[in-house]
């Protein structure tokens, strides 16, 4: 069920606000050529208004109409969309210009699902494109819609969620106005992009600040919903803290890899007896005492960390190359990865 207030007047509101605060100068507003249009709406899908407008008309002096585009080669095309980055969408554009002119006689379709087939084009991009070239009446569901339609109808859940999702776009299409489609969808950007933003919301200035739920519920923050935090796989090591005196044996990671470069303490699979591993390499072994195990997330794992604390005797040779021994003094000045300099500054206290 969907919240009933204010759906009733939405639309009205948001084309009002449109007109007077939206904006109305960008170089693909204004005309109907569904070329320009498409290019906009294409770059302006993961990249924002400023950095597309320098672009936009880079792009469009070299390559003024569909047929131009098609005719290029795809390195022509990408020198042009080189720095926008996501290139997919560069090459998709490329291959639906071509489409359009081997099967559409160079005319851009009109028909929705004819837009929507076109290579790089989903359902929102597909409707914006349908609404501004040809005024048809179609819903847009973009990042920014999601965002202001969660916060004043109080949506909860992550939109990457299909059950929400498809609650957004059932809510975006029972929206739409009857006439002035253009103003009403370019409303929902302007809002979503100038006043309903993520961090910041301006809602001082919003037209939907007396009945949007997430003004009046202080719950800005928590809509739309974040992503699930997914459970990081979790690895298990032993760290072996050989100690002589005040001072400890790190090796030097190798690079690449996790902690590439910095000193870390040996490591060892979780089932080894810490003494006899130890009496291995060479040394005399004294008390040996177990410690507190600690935890490190990564970005894509988290870390559990058995450390063992064993005393030895020093070697009477040099540590092998690759190795020092660090006294503890020194641990705030070494290049060290964050739980060993953790472990090893609780040892200090001791
Ligand atoms: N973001 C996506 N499409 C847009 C448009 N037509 N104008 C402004 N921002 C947009």
């Amino acid at each position: 069920m969907l919240p009933p207030h204010p759906k009733r007047d939405f639309a009205t509101r948001l084309i009002a606000w449109q007109k007077a605060h939206g904006r109305h100068t960008l170089p693909w507003q204004g005309g109907e050529d569904p070329y320009r249009i498409w290019l906009s709406e294409i770059m302006l899908q993961q990249t924002q208004v400023e950095t597309v407008l320098p672009y936009y008309t880079r792009f469009l002096s070299r390559f003024p109409d569909i047929e131009a585009l098609a005719g290029a080669t795809e390195e022509e095309v990408m020198a042009h969309w080189s720095g926008l980055g996501y290139y997919s969408r560069a090459r998709n554009l490329h291959k639906a210009a071509r489409r359009v002119v081997s099967e559409h006689d160079a005319r851009f379709p009109e028909q929705f699902d004819a837009i929507l087939a076109l290579p790089g084009i989903g359902r929102s991009t597909a409707a914006a494109i349908a609404v501004f070239a040809f005024g048809h009446r179609r819903a847009i569901l973009d990042g920014n819609v999601k965002r202001v339609l969660a916060r004043v109808y109080g949506i909860d859940g992550w939109p990457g969620n299909k059950d929400v999702e498809n609650r957004l776009w059932q809510l975006a299409e029972s929206l739409l106005p009857v006439a002035d489609i253009r103003a009403y969808t370019q409303g929902l950007m302007d809002l979503g992009a100038t006043r309903c933003t993520r961090n910041k919301p301006g809602c001082v200035d919003c037209p939907f600040s007396d009945d949007c739920l997430a003004n009046i519920q202080g719950r800005q923050k928590d809509l739309p919903g974040a992503r699930p935090k997914k459970a990081l796989p979790e690895k298990t090591t032993a760290m072996l803290i050989l100690k002589h005196g005040d001072a400890v044996l790190l090796e030097k990671r190798p690079a690449p890899g996790i902690w590439g470069g910095l000193w870390s303490l040996p490591e060892y699979p979780l089932d080894i007896d810490p003494a006899r591993a130890v009496a291995g390499m060479g040394y005399g072994v004294g008390a040996v005492e177990k410690c507190a195990p600690s935890r490190h997330a990564f970005t894509h794992f988290r870390l559990n960390i058995q450390p063992w604390l064993v005393n030895v005797d020093r070697p009477t040779f040099a540590a092998e190359p690759g190795c020092i021994w660090l006294a503890l003094d020194d641990i705030d000045s070494a290049a060290l990865p964050t739980p060993v300099r953790r472990i090893l500054s609780s040892l200090r206290v001791l």
